[in-house]
């Protein structure tokens, strides 16, 4: 679709303007080429100790033979892996070949309708995240057990080759699942997991909606087996997009969000848009102990809507939980194109913190930052831990809704901040903080993070000294192209395929 021109920067009333529509929007253009080749046009210098590889999933096609999704989020995924080694970095990406990927490239034409808005003719679906829908696996993608998985929370995650990143195929798990069955794209790993002397576990949840909720957790070892296994009864719907663990609990946060699927039987709206916020209803906090003995707890919370966590902790009998928390939930309306949204008009998340106190059962929160945030990371080790420093995408501007044009680190203990901008021309992804081998402070390492440049129509990974983000970028790897905006990824200590 052909991008508006226009050079006019949008700011809140009485700020200064940090970016154009126009520019935003460039990046949600399909990226179709599948690249590999050695980064050789950067500014600054890689940092040699930098060894491993970085992976990266999200939306890599926004239309289809032209026919356009509605939302980003139903768009196919596509892995970008960046791999570096003494000093020297190298691209490659790889759109995933799921069935529904295979089918609609042969066709040439959208065969199925998605989660968020892209309504095309196929089937009617009796149940949002159960059956017949277009598994997409483009939300997140991880390194594990020998394996490489991307990862779509309504389904079955796909397989990679970590070399290659040729696609094997939709993976079970070893029988934990069977075709169709949800893994969420939100794993955690707990750096040291107490019921296993102390070695790193993954930690995952499926969720199967309806007027009661089932929440299966799922743990594994380093090497990809079964650790344990245990399905939990919630009341009510549950949208849950993410999790946050501390050594003894999986916890959620359980939108006060009703599901009204008429609409979306008829073939007027799609499943996303048919979750509706209740202002009127509080936000319900969800404990599942991880031994899968222990009493569920569920206490009430704040009213608000999450989608991703930054992380929790335990102190005594209470919990503390960081999450990204929106006043209400909204959705792109069926007539509207999302490269032309109304940011201005849009809700933005800030950064709450909750407190739990798991005996008197009550809750209570406060408000960290008011500024529009997403993606939150941490330094691995701190996961399910008291932390210090947490590292996010921000706005430009302290208050209102905009682009993540910013890297923004707070110290929670201080309250101290620090901003690196991007802005005006600049877009930014999901950060993600990899410890400098051998440093000891929890701050000592890098930010890695992917930047739409509007005023070269191509992307760059940005690397940041997270000790310090008033410092210039260590490096800015040029990329030949763009690569659209993306959702989560992670990064592995090993090299992967150079
Ligand atoms: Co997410």
């Amino acid at each position: 679709m052909p991008i508006k021109d226009s050079s006019t920067l949008i700011a809140q009333p009485n700020l200064t303007p940090t970016y154009s529509l126009s520019d935003w929007a460039k990046g949600h253009q399909s990226l179709y080429d599948e690249h590999d080749y050695w980064i050789d046009d950067i500014e600054g210098q890689i940092p040699p100790e930098l060894q491993g590889t970085f992976f990266r999933n999200g939306p890599g096609l926004l239309d289809i033979n032209g026919y356009s999704v509605h939302h980003p989020f139903d768009g196919d995924g596509m892995i970008v892996k960046i791999s570096f080694a003494d000093g020297r970095a190298h691209f490659s990406n790889r759109h995933i070949r799921t069935a529904g990927f295979v089918a609609e490239q042969k066709a040439g034409k959208p065969l199925y309708r998605g989660v968020f808005g892209t309504q095309k003719p196929g089937g009617f679906l009796a149940n949002i995240f159960n059956t017949k829908i277009k598994n997409i696996a483009n939300t997140n993608i991880i390194y594990w057990g020998d394996k490489l998985l991307a990862m779509w929370e309504g389904a079955e995650p796909y397989r990679l080759d970590p070399y290659t990143l040729e696609t094997i195929g939709p993976d079970y798990l070893d029988g934990l699942l069977k075709p169709g069955d949800a893994w969420s794209a939100h794993p955690r790993i707990d750096p040291h997991c107490a019921m296993d002397g102390g070695e790193p576990c993954l930690v995952n949840f499926s969720v199967k909606t309806g007027p009661t909720s089932k929440i299966t957790i799922s743990e594994f070892n380093p090497a990809g087996q079964l650790l344990r296994k245990h399905t939990h009864s919630v009341p009510g719907f549950a949208f849950l997009h993410d999790m946050a663990i501390t050594p003894n609990y999986c916890i959620f946060v359980q939108n006060p969000v009703i599901f009204n699927p008429l609409q979306f039987l008829l073939g007027l709206r799609s499943a996303g848009q048919c979750l509706q916020f209740n202002p009127k209803q509080q936000s319900k906090i969800i404990l599942i102990p991880r031994n899968g003995q222990d009493q569920v707890q569920i206490l009430e919370a704040e009213t608000c809507f999450i989608f991703h966590h930054a992380n929790a902790w335990e102190a005594g009998d209470e919990v503390f939980i960081d999450s990204v928390a929106y006043d209400s939930f909204t959705t792109i309306d069926p007539d509207v194109d999302f490269r032309e949204i109304d940011f201005e008009n849009g809700v933005p998340g800030a950064l709450w913190r909750f407190r739990l106190n798991l005996t008197t059962k009550q809750t209570e929160h406060e408000v960290i930052d008011q500024r529009c945030v997403e993606f939150p990371t941490l330094h691995p080790e701190m996961v399910g831990r008291p932390y210090r420093y947490l590292y996010i995408g921000a706005a430009a501007q302290p208050t209102g809704n905009a682009p993540l044009q910013t890297l923004l680190k707070l110290d929670l203990t201080t309250g101290k901040q620090q901003i690196w901008s991007a802005a005006p021309r600049g877009f930014l992804g999901e950060p993600l903080f990899v410890p400098r081998p051998g440093g000891n402070a929890e701050d000592d390492g890098w930010l890695l993070v992917l930047m739409y440049d509007a005023a070269h129509d191509r992307s760059d990974l940005v690397i940041l000294d997270a000790t310090d983000l008033n410092r210039e970028p260590v490096a800015r790897l040029h990329l030949k192209h763009h690569i659209p905006y993306g959702l989560h990824g992670s990064f592995t200590k090993l090299v992967v395929g150079l």
